[in-house]
């Protein structure tokens, strides 16, 4: 794509994340300040068949950086995985003389976007987006470090009651395929155990360490279960760990859908500010079909097809860290 190129869009895709607003913020500065106009698709791939397209400018971008959720609305799209819904928004691109389009999204999105630009001729630049860490291609996600913080702060007021009351708590969070979030708050809170979908739990050694944990005194404790990780879940395994420990009162507790809203953390304001400038950046050098995710600091790019199809894999030396300052 060139500088004459007229119009880019931009849209949101998938599950919200917080940091959405602060990369289309960031997206629609990067086009205004290089001559570019730009549009939003409204309401994700659905938008984009209904053609529901709006003129972005600097007004309707401000003071939007520090909101979570996505102002131009996002959606989950049956109708795009089939090949008549991708023709009628291929048309609908073309009617509105769209020449890129920036997709804020997860890997739903992105293999999306892969079947779509091999049928296709016309540039797509994916940004990455998911409170789960889960695409592949950049260490961070935008949201993931917002969840994280919003899970923990819940996570330590559950503690003083769990403390107060001599209490076991089993506490559930997102993180549907991948343990990214349980993970890392596990820690973060001092956890007694963490249970996440990488590493299959062993009934045993859970009440094991639960035992250690009731040995040693502690006035409580607390569990930290990704969504993903126990097969009929957390409600299951408080039924079956009712009967096998009984030292502690227990309770469980579902963090759900807190996780995605809220502010943006400094963390996630600047990760959406980068990679919505770069995504823009790359259009005008001819880049197309990647995403651009942050690696050690530094900004690289995946193609569709490898960030759709491989798996971002959890650090393992971090279980390992758990483990030890554990129970
Ligand atoms: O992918 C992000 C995520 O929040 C997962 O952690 C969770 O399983 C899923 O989305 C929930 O999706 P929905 O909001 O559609 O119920």
């Amino acid at each position: 794509m060139n500088k004459k190129t007229p119009t880019i869009a931009v849209m949101t895709s998938g599950g919200d994340a917080p940091g959405m607003n602060a990369a289309i913020r960031a997206v629609v500065w990067t086009a205004i300040n290089n001559d570019l106009q730009v549009l939003a698709i409204n309401g994700g791939y659905d938008g984009m068949m209904s053609g529901d397209f709006q003129e972005m400018n600097a007004g309707s971008v401000s003071n939007i950086m520090q909101r979570g959720g996505t102002i131009i609305k996002t959606s989950r799209s049956e109708r795009f995985m089939e090949k008549k819904g991708r023709a009628i928004a291929y048309a609908q691109l073309k009617k509105a003389k769209i020449n890129a389009v920036i997709v804020i999204g997860g890997n739903g999105s992105f293999a999306g976007a892969d079947v779509f630009t091999s049928e296709f001729d016309i540039p797509f630049i994916g940004i990455p987006k998911t409170i789960d860490n889960d695409v592949y291609g950049t260490d961070y996600s935008i949201g993931f470090d917002t969840a994280c913080n919003t899970a923990l702060e819940a996570i330590d007021k559950i503690r003083d009651t769990a403390n107060s009351h001599h209490r076991l708590f089993f506490v559930e969070v997102m993180g549907r395929d991948m343990g990214f979030i349980a993970l890392h708050c596990g820690i973060a809170c001092g956890a007694e155990v963490i249970l996440v979908p990488e590493k299959k739990t062993n009934m045993r050694d859970l009440v094991a360490k639960l035992k250690a944990g009731w040995k040693r005194n502690k006035s409580s404790l607390i569990v930290v279960v990704a969504e993903g990780a126990i097969e009929g879940g957390i409600m299951a395994l408080v039924d079956y760990i009712k009967i096998k420990f009984t030292q502690y009162e227990i309770r469980a507790s579902i963090l759900g859908h807190i996780q995605r809203g809220g502010n943006p953390s400094c963390f996630d304001r600047v990760l959406a500010s980068r990679l919505g400038h770069e995504a823009v950046k790359m259009l005008l050098q001819g880049e197309r079909n990647v995403i651009v995710g942050l690696k050690n600091d530094r900004l690289i790019y995946t193609s569709f097809k490898i960030a759709s199809t491989r798996k971002h894999k959890i650090n393992k030396t971090l279980i390992d860290v758990a483990n030890e300052l554990s129970a």
